[in-house]
C-alpha cells in the first residue's frame, strides 16, 4: 500500500483546514507517461548492500544499522557503523540482482540500493520520484527520511519528494525486499524465477504546481471518442483542460471540477483510421492544463462480443497468440526490459510466428512492451499475478490485488493493443476465490468499461471424451479461457489428443490461454521421447488439430514463446532450472514446434477475414 509522503499529507491537511477548493489531489496511482515528461533518468550503477537478516528494518532505530540514513562516510567514522555504501559494490539499475551478482542468483530477501543526485537549484512546481517497478516491496528514503513504501513487483509507483530535496548532494536509498509471503500477490509458490530488485527505470519527474496526472482517451462502441483527464498538485479545480488530436482536427476544451477531473465526448470523425493488428495506426494526442502538457501516441479501436465471437472494430477476429514471460533472450536472462529487448521478443511473435496476439504472463509487463505492441500491431492480454492459490480470505491480500490492478490499468489503459484484463490464473474453484475475483472484476468495470475481462481457468469436468468448462467464474468474465496440457501432463498419449472434445456451455468466446510441452533445444529423438524437439512438434500438431475442431474457439496463446527460468524445474538433464516449454531456446534458437505453430498461423492468416 503506498503511503502519502509528508508533503502530500500536509497539502491534504492544508486543504481540509482551509476548506478551500480541493488542492493537491493525491491519487492512489502514479502520474502516467513519464517518458513524455520533464524527467531525469536515474538509471546507472547504484551501490548496494545485501541485508539477509533485514537489519536495516528490524534495527532501524540503531544508528549502527540505519542503512537508509546513509551517513557512512569519512566524516562519520567515529561512529561504529555496520554499513558503508561508498565501500559497497555497484550494480546496474534498472536490473534484477539475480543476474548481476552470482551470489544473488537465487537470493530472496532485502537489498539496499543507493545513488546520490546533485541539485543545483530547487525548482518551482513538484518533484516526483517515480519507479517503473521494484520486486516485491520497496522502502524509499531521501536524505535519510522515509518518503513512502510500495508493495507489488510489477507496477509503477511514485512519491512527491518536493520538500525532501535540498540544494547540493541528495541521497536516495531504496530497500527492496523480494520475499513473498502467504498474504502477498502472488504467493511464494510460482513457476517462474522471482527476480528481485529495482527492475524498471527510476526517474525524478518535474511537473508544474498543477499538472496532468493521468488521462484515458479512447473510442467507445457508440462511435464517440471520450477523454477523462485528472489533474494533480495544487489548485486543480476550475482549470482549463485541453485535449488535441491534430490529425483528426479534434480540439477539446473544458474546465476541471473541484476534484481536478473533466470528461470530454465527441463524435469520431469519419476519417478516423481504427487501430488493428493489420493497421496499427497511432495518433498524436496532446493533453494540457495549468501550464502542463503531456503528449502521447494512442490508437483508437472498439472491442465487443457477439455470441462466441470477439469483435474488433465490429468484425470477428481470431487471436493467433503466444504467451510470453518478462525475461530477456540470452543465456543469463534479465527481468529488465528496454525498447530493443522488447522489440526483439515481440517482433519474433509478429513477424516470424505471424501472431496477432500475445499473452503477457503472469503479471504486468514493463510499459515498453505494450507500447511496442501498439506500434507493431499485436493485441495484448494483460494480467496481475493472482496466480494459483493465494490467501483469498485475507482482506490485506485483496487490497494489494486491487491496488496492483488499478496501477496496471491506469498506467496502460491508453494502449489500444490491450484487449483483455485478466484477473487470475488457475485459481481454485472455491467460494472465497469467486468473491475475491468478483471484487477485482467490479473494479475493472469501473476503471475501464471498454475492454474485455478474462481469467485463465484450468479445472474442467470430463464427460466421456469431452472436457466441459463449467467454472462458476465463467459467469463473471467476458471471455472464457482455459489452460490445457493433455498429452504432456497426465497419461494421455499424443495420438488420442485430436479426439478430445471441448464444451463451453457459457456460449461466450473461448480461448486456449495455455497449452505446451517441454523440449530441450537440440535434443532429437526419432522415437519422440519427452523433451525431444520431435515430441514437442508432434504435441503441437495434434493439439492444433484438436483446437481446429473446437466450436466457438476465438483464439489461443500457447505456453510459451521462450524457455524461462524457474526454481520448480530441477531435472538435471532436460531442465536445469529452466521451464523448457518455450518454442525458442533461451538464446532465441527456434525449435521444430515453432515452425508447426508458425505454419498453422500463416495458413489461418491466409484465409483472411476472421483471422486478420
Ligand atoms: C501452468 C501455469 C504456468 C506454468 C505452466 C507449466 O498452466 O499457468 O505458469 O509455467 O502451467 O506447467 O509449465
Amino acid at each position: 500500500m503506498m503511503l502519502l509522503s509528508r508533503t502530500m499529507c500536509c497539502a491534504l491537511l492544508a486543504v481540509v483546514l482551509a476548506g478551500a477548493e480541493v488542492g493537491a489531489a493525491p491519487y492512489p496511482t502514479a502520474l502516467i507517461n513519464i517518458d513524455a515528461r520533464d524527467a531525469t533518468d536515474l538509471s546507472g550503477k547504484w551501490h548496494y548492500i545485501v541485508d539477509p537478516l533485514k537489519m536495516g528494518v528490524t534495527r532501524a532505530n540503531s544508528r549502527r544499522y540505519a542503512v537508509f540514513q546513509d551517513v557512512a562516510g569519512p566524516e562519520n567514522q567515529a561512529d561504529f557503523l555496520e554499513y558503508n555504501f561508498d565501500a559497497s559494490p555497484r550494480m546496474l539499475i534498472p536490473g534484477d540482482w539475480n543476474g548481476q551478482d552470482v551470489s544473488l542468483t537465487w537470493y530472496d530477501g532485502l537489498v539496499w540500493f543507493r545513488r546520490t543526485i546533485e541539485i543545483d537549484e530547487l525548482r518551482a512546481g513538484r518533484q516526483f520520484l517515480h519507479f517503473g517497478a521494484a520486486n516485491y516491496k520497496a522502502l524509499v528514503y531521501i536524505n535519510g527520511e522515509k518518503v513512502g513504501e510500495h508493495e507489488g513487483g510489477f507496477t509503477p509507483f511514485a512519491f512527491d519528494v518536493t520538500e525532501n530535496l535540498v540544494v547540493g548532494q541528495n541521497s536516495i536509498v531504496v530497500g527492496v525486499d523480494s520475499e513473498h509471503n502467504s498474504s502477498s500477490i502472488p504467493s511464494p509458490v510460482v513457476d517462474w524465477k522471482n527476480y528481485g530488485g529495482i527492475t524498471r527505470p527510476v526517474h525524478l519527474v518535474s511537473v508544474a504546481e498543477s499538472y496532468v496526472h493521468d488521462y484515458f482517451v479512447r473510442l467507445d462502441s457508440d462511435g464517440r471518442m471520450r477523454a477523462d483527464v485528472r489533474l494533480g498538485g495544487g489548485k486543480v479545480g476550475n482549470r482549463t483542460v485541453r485535449v488535441d488530436i491534430p490529425d483528426l482536427g479534434i480540439k477539446l476544451r473544458g474546465k476541471s471540477d473541484q476534484s481536478g477531473s473533466v470528461t470530454f465526448a465527441v463524435d469520431a470523425p469519419d476519417k478516423l483510421q481504427r487501430w488493428s493488428p493489420a493497421t496499427p495506426k497511432l495518433y498524436d494526442v496532446i493533453v494540457s492544463a495549468a501550464g502542463d502538457q503531456v503528449s502521447d501516441k494512442i490508437g483508437f479501436r472498439t472491442l465487443a462480443i457477439d455470441g462466441s465471437n470477439i469483435l474488433l472494430n465490429g468484425e470477428p477476429i481470431f487471436l493467433r497468440g503466444i504467451s510470453i514471460h518478462e525475461e530477456t533472450i540470452g543465456a543469463i536472462p534479465s527481468r529488465a526490459m528496454n525498447e530493443a529487448r522488447a522489440r526483439e521478443l515481440l517482433s519474433i511473435a509478429k513477424q516470424d510466428l505471424n501472431a496477432n496476439f500475445v499473452r503477457l504472463a503472469h503479471y504486468p509487463h514493463a510499459a515498453i512492451m505494450t507500447r511496442i505492441a501498439d506500434e507493431l500491431g499485436l493485441m495484448v492480454w494483460s494480467e496481475i499475478p493472482v496466480y494459483w492459490d493465494i490467501d483469498f480470505e485475507n482482506p490485506d491480500t485483496l487490497a494489494t490485488a486491487k491496488q496492483m490492478q488499478q496501477e496496471n490499468i491506469i498506467r496502460d489503459r491508453n494502449r489500444a493493443s490491450i484487449v483483455f484484463w485478466s484477473v487470475g490464473n488457475e485459481t481454485p474453484q472455491t467460494d472465497v476465490r469467486l468473491a475475491f475475483l468478483e471484487e477485482l472484476i467490479s473494479d475493472v468495470r469501473q476503471l475501464d468499461a471498454t475492454r474485455l475481462v478474462t481469467a485463465a481457468l484450468h479445472r474442467v469436468r470430463n464427460e466421456g471424451r469431452a472436457n466441459v468448462v463449467d467454472d462458476p467464474l465463467g459467469k463473471l468474465i467476458d471471455v472464457v479461457s482455459v489452460n490445457t496440457y493433455q498429452g504432456w501432463y497426465g497419461n494421455m498419449s499424443l495420438d488420442r489428443v485430436p479426439g478430445v472434445e471441448w464444451r463451453n456451455p457459457s456460449g461466450k468466446p473461448f480461448l486456449f490461454s495455455e497449452f505446451g510441452a517441454g523440449a530441450l533445444y537440440g535434443f532429437h529423438d526419432a522415437d519422440m521421447e519427452k523433451f525431444s524437439e520431435e515430441f514437442q512438434a508432434e504435441y503441437y500438431r495434434v493439439t492444433l488439430e484438436m483446437a481446429s475442431k473446437v466450436p466457438g474457439l476465438s483464439g489461443l496463446s500457447p505456453w510459451i514463446l521462450k524457455d524461462f527460468q524457474s526454481p520448480r524445474r530441477m531435472h538435471g538433464r532436460f531442465q536445469e532450472y529452466w521451464n523448457r516449454k518455450g518454442i525458442i531456446s533461451p538464446q532465441g534458437h527456434k525449435k521444430a514446434a515453432f515452425f508447426v505453430l508458425g505454419d498453422w498461423y500463416k495458413e489461418l492468416a491466409s484465409r483472411g477475414g476472421i483471422s486478420e
